[in-house]
């Protein structure tokens, strides 16, 4: 039986440290320590519990005890109310702005697009967070470790959500500095302004964000700053709990498929962890399969998986087709270039994980060009409550999948929405426009030739005779 939040000895940090993936390593460090790598292989780390101690349930639906403690703002949020699934630290360290309190909507309307079957597509919107994206289901998980770590400063480098959600917690707690690296004209406007309505010390560096991660890197182990892309592992942990929200939403029924956009790879690494946790500790049967998404001018992912057969392989990866890869990228000058502008990236730093993710959850990984994502994320406004362009990537790649054959139409897909529709005003009206300038320049030098599902706004004169006789042919 759970514990409640009164009653509960409160997890101890000693229950959790880090581990490094690499199984022929296996090296373990204190969770009460810094680091985005291991120090003997340089592998990645992961957050590791021993769940002999911990206080867990012994079903998912014990966790609907916590509903009812909304008052205690850790209760309250949607991370923190699976906090005994993130045990790394003491109840009263928990820091939240009240993040995760996101929806799974049923849509025949989207399913009809991606061609379900009906009541089986479903849309899970991260956007509703608090800084309108996934991220921080993770931030509060970082902000947390880096509170306890007794930090003033935190990084990262962004393509504008991780900025945006980083700045917010550091706005709102007032607990550090937000110090952001972003590459130069790669951000939309709705997260720029939000890092500097936040006020955070932005830091616009001449290139992309792969070589804005480069220098984040780099800057923070040289002033001590800690950082907080997802190379850190503490902040993984708070992104499982999207996953615990699906369960919920589904009266902790397991779908079959997961469908994400790909970046950086950290959503699909800590989908899996999740799932592997909760395999691990009997509260889920079995694990719905993965499929990651690229966008088609951002695709290192499926261009190593599907194209050149890397694999998890039980931890023993073949590095050899990836630095192959980066050295071409670099040979011939690869920039990633995607309307879908928070997934331009080449050089993802979860890689190996997302690896092991795909191993784990049977998964798969396509690309979908940037007139595909435009198109599905109109379906998803006009059928849903809206996205971002990168969202609609898993709308756009659960419909490839369907056209394959890969998805069943009986199967039920719940399609992360990473991002939410404000995030990038741009896209959204250079795309329904009637100004073929605005859609050229924004849209056409990205081989997006046409806007097959635009809502186009109606011209009239300021005249009342000619309104009423607009709105009468239209509507
Ligand atoms: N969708 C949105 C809206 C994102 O902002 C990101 C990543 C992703 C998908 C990809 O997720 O990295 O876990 O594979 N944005 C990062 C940022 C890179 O800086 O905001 P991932």
């Amino acid at each position: 039986m759970l514990q409640t939040a009164e009653n509960a000895s409160n997890p101890q940090t000693d229950l959790a440290f880090q581990r490094c993936i690499n199984p022929a390593c296996g090296a373990t460090y204190d969770a009460h320590s810094i680091r985005t790598a291991c120090d003997k292989c340089g592998d990645l780390l992961d957050i590791a519990y021993d769940w002999d101690r911990a206080s867990v349930p012994t079903k998912m639906s014990d966790f609907e005890a916590m509903w009812s403690q909304r008052t205690n703002p850790v209760r309250f949020s949607g991370v923190w109310r699976f906090h005994e699934l993130l045990p790394f630290a003491r109840q009263d360290q928990l820091v939240t702005v009240g993040e995760g309190q996101t929806l799974l909507q049923q849509t025949d309307s989207v399913g009809d697009y991606v061609g379900m079957n009906h009541g089986q597509l479903h849309l899970q919107y991260e956007g509703m967070n608090p800084s309108g994206s996934f991220k921080d289901n993770g931030m509060c998980a970082a902000v947390t470790h880096a509170n306890m770590m007794g930090a003033k400063r935190a990084a990262c480098a962004s393509t504008g959500n991780t900025s945006a959600s980083l700045a917010l917690y550091c706005s709102a707690t007032r607990l550090m500095r937000a110090i952001i690296f972003i590459g130069s004209g790669k951000i939309s406007y709705g997260k720029l302004s939000q890092a500097l309505d936040y006020g955070a010390l932005t830091v616009q560096i001449a290139g992309d964000f792969d070589d804005a991660m480069i220098r984040v890197k780099q800057v923070s182990q040289e002033l001590g700053i800690y950082l907080v892309n997802s190379v850190n592992p503490f902040r993984l942990e708070g992104q499982k709990t999207i996953m615990f929200r699906v369960l919920e939403s589904l009266g902790w029924e397991v779908p079959d498929w997961i469908v994400v956009p790909g970046g950086n790879l950290g959503n699909s690494s800590s989908f899996a962890k999740a799932f592997m946790e909760l395999k691990e500790l009997g509260l889920v049967d079995r694990v719905p399969r993965l499929a990651v998404i690229n966008a088609s001018g951002a695709d290192t992912l499926y261009e190593l998986v599907e194209r050149r057969g890397v694999k998890w392989n039980g931890g023993h990866v073949n590095m050899d087709p990836i630095r192959e890869y980066n050295d071409l990228m670099d040979r011939e000058g690869i920039r990633a270039d995607t309307i879908a502008s928070a997934i331009e990236i080449n050089r993802p730093v979860n890689l190996k994980k997302c690896l092991r993710a795909l191993e784990f959850m049977n998964g798969v990984v396509r690309q979908v060009s940037d007139q595909e994502i435009l198109d599905a994320k109109a379906k998803v406004g006009a059928g849903g409550f809206g996205c971002e362009p990168a969202s609609a990537a898993s709308v756009a790649g659960a419909k490839l999948l369907r056209r394959e054959g890969v998805i069943a139409p009986s199967d039920r897909v719940v399609c992360i929405l990473t991002g939410h529709e404000l995030k990038d005003p741009t896209a959204t009206v250079a795309y329904h426009t009637t100004d073929q300038e605005l859609f050229n320049k924004t849209l056409g030098s990205r081989g997006v030739t046409k806007a097959s599902h635009a809502n186009r706004a109606i011209a009239v004169p300021n005249e009342l005779d000619d309104i009423i006789k607009a709105i009468q042919l239209y509507s």
